[in-house]
């Protein structure tokens, strides 16, 4: 199923991705696309909160991985820098993405065919899209995935 929402404000943002935390388990797959600065970091910041994770959460566009521990873990990777599936599969991408922890993706498009193949995952996909026509801090996001979204329809932060 698809859902498609409004963020008016960075807090928005984070709050929507707190709300969709919440409906995830343990092995969920998060595709985050969008461009650069649209607010994805953010939104996996709100992820973070409803796993119960206490730190805060960076950016790990240059460590490629960042690890959190909350009610379940939390591997946070931006795929920006890599340039093939070879240094993906260096990373240890796959170990992280078949355990029990959730896996945020960012820039996740170099590992989209091979996370789809199988099937095995439950992969939700967020796009996040600024609408600077608009006002700058105004953004629209798109989440699609199984039925578990019924959850988040209606829910507020
Ligand atoms: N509605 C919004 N949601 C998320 N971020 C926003 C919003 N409006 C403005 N911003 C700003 O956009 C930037 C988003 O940064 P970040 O989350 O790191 O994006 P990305 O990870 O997609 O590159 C931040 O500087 C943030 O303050
Ligand atoms: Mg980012």
């Amino acid at each position: 199923m698809k859902l498609h929402f409004t963020c008016k404000k960075e807090k928005e943002t984070v709050s929507l991705g707190k709300r969709f935390g919440r409906i995830l388990k343990p092995g969920d797959i998060v595709a985050l696309t969008g461009d650069l600065g649209a607010g994805k970091t953010h939104f996996a910041s709100g992820i973070g909160e409803a796993l119960g994770v206490k730190e805060y959460i960076t950016s790990p566009t240059f460590t490629i991985l960042c690890e959190y521990e909350g009610r379940m873990p939390m591997y946070h990777f931006d795929l920006y820098r890599l340039e093939n599936e070879e240094e993906l599969f260096d990373t240890g991408f796959w170990e992280y993405a078949d355990s029990e922890g959730v896996t945020v993706i960012e820039w996740p498009e170099i590992a989209m065919p091979l996370l789809k193949k199988g099937g095995r995952r439950n992969i939700y996909t967020v796009t996040i899209t600024r609408r600077d026509d608009i006002s700058p801090e105004y953004r629209e996001i798109d989440v699609e995935g199984d039925g578990r979204l019924e959850e988040l329809e209606n829910t507020v932060d």
